[in-house]
């Protein structure tokens, strides 16, 4: 990465203002934290800082609260976490700008930290407003980015605020971008893209840019229906892009000038309906019925899907194979990631939803990489710019 990070700059005694992406998971009914793998993934430069004696100043957002203060995502749980982990008080305000926060920071000695309220309370915050990001500006001397999930947003935390203050990565955001740099950089070949998750739409750009990097592309999950739609078969009542059947054509077309190839499922598992207490059965992909859904792919997709996996040395791995969040719709999903840390390949999983599933098996420490960016990883491998990093100053 050409961008300076915190090891280049002089922090002891400063004011940092670190963007953090901590939009994580939380119990609908409890509100607890489900998953804490963005805090721990922002962990090495909060100590780094704090190491260095700064006054570490923590900005996140927390859901789409759209503008309005919502109190179940507030970030006190966030703070209590963080305290937890790293066995020290963690100072909280009501608001991320205006006089408490403006005082709460004055009151800060080298080596606090303190944790601002959710920044997008404030509609400000995804308009990318300049007052909003010059508010934010005057609660630090230098600002870290380390919200690699969101770096995709033009937002003020994330892009404004880099007119105002020094501006430099942190440690995640510099692994974030090393690590799927390097996939669309340098892959070991074989190198196996394996994609799934609802919309094709999403990956459109991704699929684009990565097939001429890539020796396979493994199509599963909710936007296989499309691509099977687009070879004329038959898929039920499963959600299909319209827009997107002939593109799927293109893109399936292209691959092959591109010197890669899609694989698609053989065999489907069907149900009539999405639901908890409904059970599917096992389907060839030529006889999905008309009044039926496929919920996630069959044992002999998940072979022949295994079999190109075990054949590669890099995998990059974005969105499940079925309707993951049902467990008996999961078995594909999961047979794919229990079968991630016994490849011989560099492992990289995408964030979101991917990354969720990795984690809940506790296979986390057992791939290679586990980005912590949904839409930021499918951006970057896109080829588009992230907003958030390119605002960063270059390495001199
Ligand atoms: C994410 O979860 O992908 C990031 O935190 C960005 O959140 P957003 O999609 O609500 O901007």
């Amino acid at each position: 990465m050409n961008k300076m990070t915190v090891r280049d700059i002089d922090v002891a005694g400063k004011r940092v203002l670190a963007r953090v992406d901590f939009n994580v998971p939380l119990d609908p009914v409890t509100g607890t934290i489900t998953d804490d793998s963005r805090i721990r993934a922002a962990l090495p430069t909060i100590k780094y800082l704090l190491e260095r004696n700064a006054k570490v100043i923590l900005m996140s957002h927390l859901g789409r609260p759209k503008g309005k203060v919502v109190d179940g995502l507030r970030l006190a749980p966030v703070a209590r976490r963080i305290a937890e982990i790293l066995g020290k008080k963690i100072n909280t305000v009501p608001d991320c700008i205006g006089t408490e926060a403006e005082k709460a920071v004055a009151a800060l000695k080298p080596g606090d930290v303190l944790m601002l309220e959710n920044l997008r309370f404030h509609t400000e915050e995804e308009k990318g407003d300049e007052g909003f990001a010059k508010a934010l500006a005057r609660l630090g001397d230098v600002y870290v980015n380390d919200a690699f999930g969101t770096s995709h947003r033009a937002h003020a935390s994330m892009y404004g605020i880099t007119r105002y203050l020094p501006s430099v990565a942190g440690f995640l955001l510099e692994k974030e971008i090393n690590t799927l740099g390097g996939l669309l950089e340098s892959p070991e070949h074989p190198f196996v893209a394996l994609f799934g998750g609802a919309k094709v739409s999403d990956k459109v750009a991704v699929l684009k840019n990565i097939m001429g990097k890539v020796d396979l592309l493994l199509i599963g999950g909710g936007m296989a229906a499309t691509f099977l739609k687009a070879k004329s078969f038959g898929v039920g009542k499963s959600k299909v892009e319209a827009e997107t059947i002939s593109i799927a054509s293109e893109l399936m077309q292209a691959a092959e000038i591109n010197g890669s190839r899609f694989l698609l499922p053989l065999d489907v598992m069907v149900a009539d309906e999405i639901d908890i207490g409904v059970l599917g059965n096992i389907v060839t992909i030529d006889a999905v019925p008309p009044h039926m859904t496929i919920v996630d792919i069959g044992p002999a997709t998940i072979e022949l899907f295994s079999q190109a996996l075990e054949r590669s040395r890099t995998v990059f791995w974005n969105g499940p194979m079925g309707v993951e969040e049902i467990p008996q719709f999961a078995g594909g999903t999961h047979a794919l990631a229990k079968l991630m840390p016994q490849l011989k390949a560099k492992t990289i999983i995408g964030g979101g939803s991917t990354a969720e599933v990795i984690t809940a098996l506790g296979l986390e420490d057992e791939v290679t990489f586990v980005s912590t960016g949904g839409g930021a990883s499918l951006e970057f491998l896109g080829g588009g710019n992230l907003p958030g990093v390119v605002a960063l100053r270059d390495k001199i």
